[in-house]
């Protein structure tokens, strides 16, 4: 059921580091994206691909994780994302980019999932050490970075509580738990 891979695509944080994912995975899962919805379809998206261990480790070093596991500063090395998704607007193409990157990121995600892959979208970037690092034109902004690899930990979805709290966690198994809004709390009309 397709409702079985919305709910196994989670953001995951943890990875087996050694299980490689191929450039050609990584071109599947934009293909997906490529197909996907896009303002006016002015697809003014593009992309860097990366799976070698050495620009893995510096793309790494650009991003921040998990804001609210404040005791957590990321995952340790050899639990590190095998390969990385930039998603970049190309601003000669369109200077309003709408929701493209979102609907794009998660066509990647859930194609991910479906290749037994997971990852994490990924907002918090130090955009201009990472635009070095990639020598990235300026005509292109740096909107997300897709963290990809063979997920390494249980990520459960709760109800939220009635202390209204969303913040995920983490339990003493390093279960992570992610509270989600009931269906009722979220609709404000029906007709
Ligand atoms: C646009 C966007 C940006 C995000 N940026 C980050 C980030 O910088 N670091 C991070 O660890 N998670 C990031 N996340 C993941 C969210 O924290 C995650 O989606 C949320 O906790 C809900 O968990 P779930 O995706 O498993 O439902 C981002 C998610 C989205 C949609």
């Amino acid at each position: 059921m397709f409702k079985d891979i919305v709910l196994k695509t989670r953001s995951y944080r943890r990875f087996y580091e050694d299980a490689a994912i191929s450039l050609e995975t990584l071109r599947e899962l934009v293909d997906l994206a490529r197909l996907s919805a896009s303002a006016r379809n002015m697809q003014p998206l593009k992309y860097v691909l990366c799976r070698n261990q050495e620009t893995n480790a510096a793309i790494f070093s650009t991003l921040a994780w998990a804001g609210y596991l404040t005791d957590w500063p990321g995952p340790v090395e050899g639990e590190r994302p095998s390969g990385y998704i930039v998603v970049l607007g190309d601003k000669s193409l369109s200077q309003s980019l709408g929701v493209d990157h979102g609907i794009a990121m998660q066509s990647i995600l859930l194609g991910a999932t479906e290749k037994g892959l997971g990852g994490c979208m990924i907002g918090s970037i130090q955009r201009e050490r990472l635009r070095q690092i990639l020598a990235i034109p300026e005509r292109y902004e740096i909107l997300n970075v897709v963290a990809l690899g063979k997920p390494k930990e249980t990520v459960v979805l709760d109800p939220v509580g009635p202390d209204g709290d969303i913040k995920y966690w983490r339990d003493d198994a390093a279960v992570h738990h992610v509270p989600k809004r009931a269906l009722e709390d979220i609709i404000v009309g029906e007709s």
